[in-house]
């Protein structure tokens, strides 16, 4: 009986599994990053007081839909790449530098805290983009489009810190 052993599944072939475990382990970081992400972001769109405030905190609520969007992609890809979504009692959180500041009219923290976090992503999506580089091209395709938007958006929170750096403020 023929048997389709020679199939070339790509990344869900038998062969890969070793390459898959290592990508799934990428994907469930990148996963807690973006579940930290939003969590940090709720609050700091909600916390901050004054007319300074305003700008941040629309541009962090429309943010939360993304990182949301972000952490809904990567769960499904875990899936397709035949890992499970971990339930919540496996995270452990790491935004030290995104807690609310001591004055809640300090938006300049706020504005560093969205860019480190953004970096930090940056830094772990080009990781991933490396890793799945010619063995997983949908893995590699969605984390493409997402780096983009963590670069919109720290380009974006650069720009605010500029001003408040130009008005004497960070
Ligand atoms: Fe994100």
């Amino acid at each position: 009986m023929a048997t389709h052993s020679s199939t070339y599944a790509g990344i869900l072939g038998d062969e890969h599994r070793a390459q898959r475990t290592e990508i799934v382990a990428m994907l469930t970081k990148a996963y807690w990053m973006e579940i930290e992400t939003v969590m940090s972001y709720i609050a700091n769109s909600v916390n901050p007081d004054g007319v300074r405030a305003q700008e941040i905190v629309q541009s962090l609520r429309q943010d939360i839909q993304e990182e949301l969007g972000h952490a809904q992609q990567f769960a499904t890809r875990i899936k397709e790449l035949y890992g499970v979504v971990p339930g919540s009692m496996k995270f452990s959180a790491e935004q030290t530098y995104l807690q609310p500041p001591e004055h809640q009219t300090d938006i300049a923290y706020i504005v560093k805290g969205v860019i480190e976090a953004e970096t930090g992503a940056i830094e772990y999506y080009n990781r991933i983009i490396q890793t799945t580089e010619g063995v997983d091209p949908v893995t590699n395709d969605m984390m493409i489009a997402i780096l983009r938007d963590e670069e919109g958006h720290r380009r974006l929170f650069e720009g605010f810190l500029r001003e408040y750096q130009a008005d004497g403020l960070a």
